[in-house]
């Protein structure tokens, strides 16, 4: 028998062939700290410090402005922008962030009205795509409010979305498509040929854990996980995602929503995690947090480069949930996924109250490539290092944000050919910004250890340990 029709099939699976995208998106969003209360001066500031403290340096490219910017439509029907928060209109500030050498981003929903009841785009697609492009704007996050009842199957979520990828097409400006739909009706199935991005659930909330009436999903209780809910915890959002990590792919990912880094509401070690689980399983990255008033600890979550290099492989694709066991309080569980080079990425998480002494087995870390122990991978012995083992310390990163010492970022990207050629350049060189530090050894059918914080992750990347014979 010949298996090739299955092959084709797979082969033609096709993703939105704008061009974009092709690592996940990584940038900055209004909503999450300043909600309606925004305007041209938050935005540009932002971005100013977007690039001054090293952001835009590191790969953070899009300045995305999310609900509340519109007056309505003019008597053409085409969109005004607020002509008190944008004074000089919202092409000037497009304009200033590209000077800035940074992109930009808007909002609408594909409904009547966006979520805060300002003009949606659903039956204006051709005429809201149109006046986004002669503005100047590069991308488009595109929710799912007052969308008068057109979903509940895919097809007429399908639709209802591939009306606005139509007519950002048609612009003939590539316009980054970043569908939020909240997960209704499998956007990981429908959504990969129209858009970049889609949510996989509601809204993420700046907490770890929770059973929330408004974002219900629990096994265990026997609660509905197909609800997309509201004001959903970190948790909650991962083991919702965690579903469909094959999904995703270049140009088409899962987006488990913006990041709550440096909002409050996590610990050091909660942030710690959201943001390796976001990166290993390839969502984009959008920060909202006050960049203005960012902290140490802020910055030096989001500028370590070991994790962004994780997010931004151009060969890797999302981590898999290997096993997820329910412990005292809580659970455990463990991802891997492949990385450029040959390596491995290993992600532990603890999610109980009380740090543990967790492991994996090479047999675990390398399933998908042979269960029970038949891949040559398990045979061999690998190095282990751990991402965080680099992390600037609290007084580097203060140096930043005072703009005392430009002499003390943890890599120089420039000097290293740019952000997107030193993520694409495969394998990775052994930069301690980008390896993290080599923590152990693990030999052939062995297993990797780590003692894991309470909420906490190991982000472990493995490499190839050189045989004799390939010496
Ligand atoms: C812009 O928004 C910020 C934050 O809400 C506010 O403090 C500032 O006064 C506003 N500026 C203008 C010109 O409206
Ligand atoms: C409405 O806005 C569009 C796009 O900015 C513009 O071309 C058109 O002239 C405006 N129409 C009126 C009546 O103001
Ligand atoms: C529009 O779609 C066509 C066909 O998929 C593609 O070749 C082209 O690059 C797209 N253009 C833009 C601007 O997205
Ligand atoms: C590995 O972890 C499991 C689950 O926590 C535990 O039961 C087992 O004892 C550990 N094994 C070793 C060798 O640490
Ligand atoms: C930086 O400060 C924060 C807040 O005090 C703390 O949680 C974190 O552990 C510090 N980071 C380092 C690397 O010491
Ligand atoms: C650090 O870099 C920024 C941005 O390039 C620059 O404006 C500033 O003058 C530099 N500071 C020092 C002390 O070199
Ligand atoms: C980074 O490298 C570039 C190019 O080599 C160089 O011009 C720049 O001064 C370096 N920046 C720092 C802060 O060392």
């Amino acid at each position: 028998m010949h298996v090739a029709p299955l092959f084709l099939a797979i082969g033609l699976a096709a993703a939105l062939d704008n061009g974009l995208a092709q690592t996940p998106q990584l940038g900055w969003n209004t909503w999450n700290s300043f909600a309606c209360s925004m305007n041209e001066t938050v935005i540009l500031q932002a971005a100013e410090k977007i690039v001054s403290l090293g952001f835009r340096d590191l790969g953070y490219e899009y300045v995305v402005m999310d609900d509340c910017w519109s007056a309505g439509r003019n008597s053409s029907g085409y969109l005004i922008p607020d002509p008190e928060k944008f004074p000089n209109g919202v092409a000037d500030v497009a304009k200033k962030v590209h000077a800035m050498g940074l992109k930009f981003g808007i909002y609408s929903s594909a409904g009547t009205l966006t979520c805060a009841r300002y003009s949606g785009s659903l039956g204006y697609e051709e005429k809201d795509a149109a006046v986004w492009a002669s503005w100047g704007i590069d991308y488009l996050k595109y929710d799912n409010c007052y969308n008068q009842g057109e979903e509940g199957t895919p097809k007429l979520s399908y639709d209802r979305y591939n009306a606005m990828g139509k007519a950002l097409n048609a612009t003939g400006r590539p316009i980054l498509y970043s569908l939020c739909n909240w997960g209704v009706d499998g956007p990981w199935n429908f959504a990969p040929t129209i858009a970049n991005s889609w949510r996989t659930s509601g809204d993420l909330i700046n907490v770890w854990d929770r059973e929330n009436v408004n974002c219900p999903c629990s096994e265990l209780l026997g609660l509905d996980c197909k609800t997309p809910g509201y004001q959903c915890s970190v948790m909650n959002v991962l083991n919702k995602a965690s579903y469909y990590p094959s999904k995703s792919f270049a140009g088409a990912w899962n987006d488990l929503d913006m990041l709550e880094v440096g909002n409050g509401g996590l610990t050091d070690d909660e942030a710690i995690a959201h943001f390796s689980l976001w990166a290993a399983l390839k969502s984009p990255l959008l920060m909202t947090n006050v960049m203005t008033s960012i902290d140490a600890q802020t910055l030096s979550i989001l500028q370590n480069t070991a994790v962004l290099a994780v997010s931004q492989d151009p060969e890797s694709s999302s981590a898999v949930r290997i096993w997820r066991y329910y412990v005292d309080g809580g659970e455990i569980q463990l991802f891997s996924g492949s990385l450029s080079g040959g390596d491995q990425l290993v992600l532990l998480l603890n999610s109980s109250p009380k740090a543990r002494e967790m492991n994996a087995t090479l047999a675990d870390i390398f399933w998908s490539d042979g269960p029970g122990g038949t891949a040559s991978e398990i045979q061999s012995s690998w190095d282990v290092y751990d991402l965080w083992a680099n992390r600037m310390s609290n007084a580097t990163a203060n140096s930043i944000i005072e703009g005392s010492n430009n002499a003390t970022r943890p890599i120089n990207m420039t000097a290293l050919g740019g952000s997107e050629s030193v993520y694409k350049k495969v394998p990775l060189p052994t930069s301690k910004a980008l390896m993290g530090s080599k923590v152990g050894t693990v030999k052939a059918n062995g297993r990797v250890t780590a003692r894991v914080q309470p909420h906490g992750v190991a982000l472990l990347r493995l490499r190839e340990v050189a045989t004799k014979d390939e010496l």
